[in-house]
């Protein structure tokens, strides 16, 4: 019986998974490691519940759906409580197996440990921790209060009751589940997407389209309703750089695209720097 849930991490996806939690009546922790990003986390949910309740879209009021987040500065004793955590840290595999070690010190034998990862392999993040058949891979979709699709990823350790867990949780948050049977790198939806963006990338770097313009064909040919490099700035040129070389290492064969690593380097990382191809207000 899942009642309280933490979500590790409060950017791009994090806070968009914590909203979907409590709009779904959980209590939610939502943790990162300032209250500073806590509170810009907070300030995007506002708003965003906001929206969502002037279209009538809420069963309650957006102040009653916020009031069920509390937020907490680092991985404390405060999580002890919690049945269900959704890791949405930076896609960095050392990052997230502290956060694993650190978690299973505080909370109880049956919390179900889930993690966001894109493209890193549920096996490998489990193996930071001594029961890894609670470990299973929940993977949202940006923007997570709007898009519907949540891969359930079974680890190569992951018991069928942890999966089984997961995959009916998701379920109650208003998602469609699909279950992926094997930690393959990218599971299934970045062995596609990675695909089509790192070929545009190659595209680009060879001079044969100008990003302006794969993004038309996207757009008005292929009917995406973004281009694919507005889709890169909005989920983070860092995070598509991170993703599609987490895959590439474990042998995900795709062009290894370099403006993404230099765009990284430079600090342009799309939306959420203000700069990324497009740049933004
Ligand atoms: N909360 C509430 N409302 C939101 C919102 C949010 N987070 N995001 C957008 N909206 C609202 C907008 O405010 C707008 O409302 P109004 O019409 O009242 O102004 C409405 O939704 C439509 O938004 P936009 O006009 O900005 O643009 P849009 O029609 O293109 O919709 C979109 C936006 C839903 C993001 C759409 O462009 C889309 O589906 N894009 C593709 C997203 C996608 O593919 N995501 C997956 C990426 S892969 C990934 O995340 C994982 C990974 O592993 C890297």
């Amino acid at each position: 019986m899942i009642k309280n849930v933490a979500v590790i991490g409060a950017g791009t996806m994090g806070h968009g998974i914590a909203e979907v939690v409590a709009i779904a009546g959980y209590s939610v922790y939502l943790s990162d490691v300032s209250q500073e990003i806590l509170n810009n986390a907070l300030e995007k949910i506002r708003w965003s519940l906001g929206k969502l309740y002037e279209k009538g879209q809420l069963k309650e009021s957006d102040k009653t759906i916020i009031d069920r987040i509390r937020t907490t500065v680092g991985i404390t004793n405060e999580l002890k409580e919690v049945d269900f955590v959704i890791e949405a840290v930076p896609e960095k595999l050392d990052l997230k197996r502290q956060i694993f070690s650190r978690l299973e010190e505080i909370v109880a034998d049956t919390t179900i440990l889930s993690t966001n990862t894109s493209s890193l392999p549920i096996t490998e993040i489990a193996s930071a921790v001594r029961r890894q058949e609670r470990v299973v891979g929940t993977h949202f979709f940006n923007p997570p209060v709007i898009m519907q699709l949540v891969e359930v990823i079974r680890g190569n350790r992951t018991s069928d009751n942890t999966l089984n867990t997961a995959y009916e949780f998701i379920k109650t948050l208003n998602k469609k589940p699909i279950l992926v049977h094997k930690d393959v790198p990218g599971f299934v939806v970045n062995r596609v997407l990675l695909r089509i963006i790192t070929n545009a990338c190659m595209l680009v770097e060879k001079n044969i389209a100008d990003y302006r313009t794969v993004d038309a064909v996207a757009r008005y040919k292929l009917g995406l309703p973004m281009g694919i490099f507005e889709l890169v700035d909005y989920t983070g040129v860092d995070v598509n750089y991170y993703v599609s070389s987490a895959m590439i290492e474990r042998g995900f064969k795709a062009y290894q695209c370099k403006i993404l690593e230099e765009m990284t380097k430079r600090g342009e990382l799309g939306v959420k720097s203000g700069k990324g191809f497009y740049t933004y207000p």
